[in-house]
């Protein structure tokens, strides 16, 4: 008997392996299947750095869902406005910042149409949008048929293979479509099965749109009623391919279109559109079988030879090894089965809705995240689904959006993008901190793929994006501890810390080096000229520069004495009521109810920050005790975003109050959509990708727990919860 415990509870410690047939089981029981479409998300297939959202047709038939990629982008023209033609003649502002005055890029009122410019440009580009063009009554002129007209619609995505099934049958007459895009290119995979295609007479419709100029541009991107600013040629067409070019102003890609099945013609564009149609000829060898690769490219594939068109994989070989990935991924990677919770008799009735709950929202987290952000650079908060803020990204986000790839052990997911991305934006990083009389590079905020950073009062002032490169580093040591990880995150680590050390200021009356101001803090909602010393960010510059010091000693190189000087005597912690306050010396703090709004940053530095390094101030246990239950009782959640909710839980899971963390987990405000889109709630639209990527963390850490308390921490009730591949956090 106390041998079996013992065996027992040996086994327990070790983690147990989740068969692939397992895996499969349990991705597929949460495939998203809709029979109508959505009118605020599409279902996707994509790659990570280009994605395409269909509607129930599996193509952008009704509704014009996105096909957004990592390198389609469009600049308005310059304003002509006397000395504000170029960007070079973007001035910035002055602030005082501690006795100097200190030139950041924020919109100067005396050049508001190139600051605006500059905030508005580039815009990623919606690339095109495919979709069924149906029977037409012998003109020209498409049939209007609606979504309505159309029967037995059913669809089923595949996360599994990264398949999207659709069906449904137009007077009668069954349609069968499946969608993918292929891992390594840019390439719609259609296969359209139905005998309304021999006819000729149902087709494929080819249409691109221009670009749209707000800010958040969603459900639908792009503007398809200003056809004369951008033109479109049918550059090529031979019976099985064709060429489309597209330009707006400076940019120009092609839709390529290859395709097997029988012989096609491309026809368009119709008068006063870009829309072009392909339909099947009528001739004895069409089939009712029509694959058709769609490769969207920056430069033109050089499909003109017919030799390129037979060198490309064929179809059924793209397909194939888009399945292949996307099984891979399902079995390379961490994984949380709940399917014991959820099904054991002794779990009450709401505790298993819970456990499905969280089941769904992982499963198709893991797979939106691997469509939507896993980009060669950071992704959008909204992803490959639409625009918000120009389609640029973040890089106070990539934290969010890209570290779970690591902690999922996703890691040739999360090199796409690192540490290149700082590599990248390294010189331009130097010359911010230049300008502003720094050394080392300050990481810009809302970024393109220059490395520009949009003019803006908070982009320009906030710095919890400072320390994220450590965070990556150390999180790929922990996995890889090895010289070349040591030597990729070098110069980055070596720059970054060195922004860090010369930005913090000393105080003489204190003895401190002081944060701010002006600046922002992770709760972009107080006065700049007065905020000083948040708790967020001084834990975070301790936490960073401890990171570039261990670096250094890793190397066997020495650490600058300044850097171990500054992070041993950064300012304290600012307490006020018993609490980590959001800055020091806030008015009001717990009292006046606008600085219990947006996020709760302080949760952050126990939740998603480690505790202190040995030889650092330790976190005063009761003082974040205090700070969550105030949290709890206080802030203004209903307006918080979701990554607001994962952070919290993270902090609970610290504290040791697993219920907490999975009631965070799955609080109201926080919501998922029926495909597993994150909803965007009162501040942005949906998806708000960061709140699925912060949930994946979360999980995580509920998994694999963290230095000092390993393994799984899930609440009583969930013990039967398997899992498979992860190590503890920090
Ligand atoms: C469509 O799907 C919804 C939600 O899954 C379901 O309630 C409804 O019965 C389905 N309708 C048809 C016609 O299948
Ligand atoms: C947009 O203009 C900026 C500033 O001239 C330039 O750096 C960038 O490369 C342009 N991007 C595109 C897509 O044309
Ligand atoms: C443009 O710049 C020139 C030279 O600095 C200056 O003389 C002129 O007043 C400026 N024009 C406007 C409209 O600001
Ligand atoms: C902060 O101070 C600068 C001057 O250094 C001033 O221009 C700016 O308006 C102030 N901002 C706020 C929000 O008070
Ligand atoms: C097609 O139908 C839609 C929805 O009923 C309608 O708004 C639109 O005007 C129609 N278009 C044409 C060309 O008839
Ligand atoms: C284009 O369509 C949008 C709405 O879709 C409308 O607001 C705008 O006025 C239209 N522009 C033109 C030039 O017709
Ligand atoms: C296909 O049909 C188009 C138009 O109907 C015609 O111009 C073309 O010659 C046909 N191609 C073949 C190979 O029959
Ligand atoms: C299920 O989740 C809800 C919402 O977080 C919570 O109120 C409820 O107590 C949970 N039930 C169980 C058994 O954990
Ligand atoms: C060293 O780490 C890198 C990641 O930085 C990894 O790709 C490589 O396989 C590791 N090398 C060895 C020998 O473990
Ligand atoms: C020095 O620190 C004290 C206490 O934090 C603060 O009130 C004061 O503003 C700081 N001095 C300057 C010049 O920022
Ligand atoms: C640092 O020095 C130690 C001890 O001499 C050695 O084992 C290690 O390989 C060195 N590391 C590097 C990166 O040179
Ligand atoms: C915030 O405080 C104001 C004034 O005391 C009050 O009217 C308002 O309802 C409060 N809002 C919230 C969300 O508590």
């Amino acid at each position: 008997m106390w041998h079996l415990i013992l065996l027992l509870s040996c086994l327990g410690a070790v983690e147990a392996k989740i068969s692939p047939h397992q895996r499969q089981k349990v991705v597929q029981a949460y495939n998203p299947r809709r029979n109508t479409s959505s009118d605020s998300t599409p279902l996707q297939v994509g790659n990570g750095n280009f994605a395409f959202g269909a509607d129930i047709t599996g193509l952008q038939t009704f509704k014009p869902y996105a096909t957004l990629s990592t390198w389609g982008w469009h600049n308005f023209s310059l304003p002509t406005t006397p000395n504000q033609t170029s960007v070079d003649d973007f001035t910035g502002l002055q602030w005082w910042t501690h006795d100097r005055l200190v030139t950041y890029d924020q919109p100067n009122p005396a050049q508001n149409d190139i600051s605006q410019w500059l905030i508005q440009n580039p815009q990623r580009v919606k690339l095109g949008n495919i979709g069924f063009a149906f029977p037409r009554d012998g003109d020209e002129k498409d049939k209007n048929v609606t979504e309505a007209d159309l029967e037995k619609k059913t669809q089923t995505l595949d996360i599994w293979s990264g398949v999207l099934k659709s069906s449904f049958a137009y007077k009668g007459v069954p349609v069968s479509v499946n969608t993918a895009v292929d891992p390594d290119s840019d390439t719609v995979l259609v296969e359209v099965d139905s005998k309304l295609l021999q006819s000729g007479g149902l087709g494929l419709f080819f249409d691109f749109p221009y670009s749209d100029r707000n800010k958040f541009d969603a459900p639908f991107v792009g503007v398809w009623n200003a056809t004369d600013k951008h033109t479109t040629v049918l550059q090529h067409q031979t019976s099985h391919s064709a060429v489309i070019q597209h330009s707006l102003g400076q940019t120009t890609y092609y839709l390529t279109l290859q395709w097997e099945g029988g012989e096609a013609t491309i026809t368009g564009p119709a008068k006063g559109t870009h829309r072009y149609f392909l339909r099947m000829n009528n001739s004895k060898t069409t089939t009712r079988r029509l694959r058709l690769k769609a490769t969207f490219l920056p430069e033109p594939l050089d499909a003109t030879s017919t030799a390129t068109v037979t060198t490309t994989p064929s179809f059924t070989k793209l397909l194939a090894r888009t399945q292949n990935w996307w099984n891979t991924y399902w079995i390379a990677g961490a994984f949380v089965d709940l399917s014991r919770v959820i099904n054991s008799k002794s779990s009450p009735s709401s505790l298993q809705a819970n456990a499905t709950e969280l089941q769904s929202r992982i499963l198709l987290s893991l797979y939106l995240l691997a469509v939507n952000s896993a980009s060669s650079l950071p992704p959008q908060e909204s992803g490959l689904v639409n625009n918000g803020w120009y389609g640029k990204f973040h890089l106070e986000m990539v934290l969010w959006n890209t570290l779970h790839f690591a902690r999922w052990n996703h890691f040739p997911l999360f090199w796409r993008s690192l540490p290149t991305t700082y590599t990248l934006f390294l010189p331009s990083s130097l010359a911010r901190a230049r300008e502003q009389g720094y050394k080392g590079a300050r990481w810009g905020k809302m970024t393109d793929p220059t490395g520009r950073s949009a003019p803006g009062e908070i982009n320009s002032l906030l710095i919890w994006q400072q320390p994220h490169p450590m965070f990556f580093a150390e999180t790929e040591w922990r996995s890889f501890p090895n010289a070349t990880t040591l030597k990729k995150w070098e110069e980055v680590l070596e720059q970054t810390a060195e922004f860090m050390v010369y930005y913090a200021w000393f105080n003489q009356s204190t003895g401190y080096y002081d944060l701010g101001p002006p600046m922002y803090p992770v709760s972009e909602n107080t006065n700049p000229n007065a905020t000083i010393n948040p708790t967020f960010e001084l834990a975070y510059w301790r936490f960073g520069l401890d990171v570039a010091c261990k670096w250094k000693q890793r190397q066997n190189k020495t650490v600058p004495e300044e850097w171990t000087r500054v992070r041993d005597n950064l300012a304290p912690l600012p307490v006020v009521d018993g609490t980590y306050a959001v800055y020091e010396g806030i008015p009001g703090m717990w009292r006046d109810n606008k600085t219990t709004n947006d996020h709760p940053a302080m949760a952050g530095i126990y939740g998603l920050l480690p505790a202190p390094a040995s030889g650092q101030p330790p976190l005063d246990m009761d003082v974040l005790r205090r700070t969550a239950e105030y949290i709890k009782r206080y802030w203004a959640l209903e307006e918080s975003y979701g990554w607001d909710f994962s952070m919290l839980a993270m902090n609970a899971l610290r504290l040791g109050d697993e219920e907490q963390a999975i009631e965070y987990l799955l609080h109201p405000i926080f919501q998922f959509d029926d495909a597993g889109y994150p909803v965007g709630g009162s501040r942005v639209p949906t998806p708000y990708f960061p709140n699925s990527a912060s949930l994946l963390l979360a999980v995580a850490m509920m998994a694999g727990g963290w230095d000092g308390s390993e393994g799984k921490h899930f609440p009583k009730g969930w013990e039967e919860v398997e899992v498979d591949g992860f190590v503890p956090a920090m």
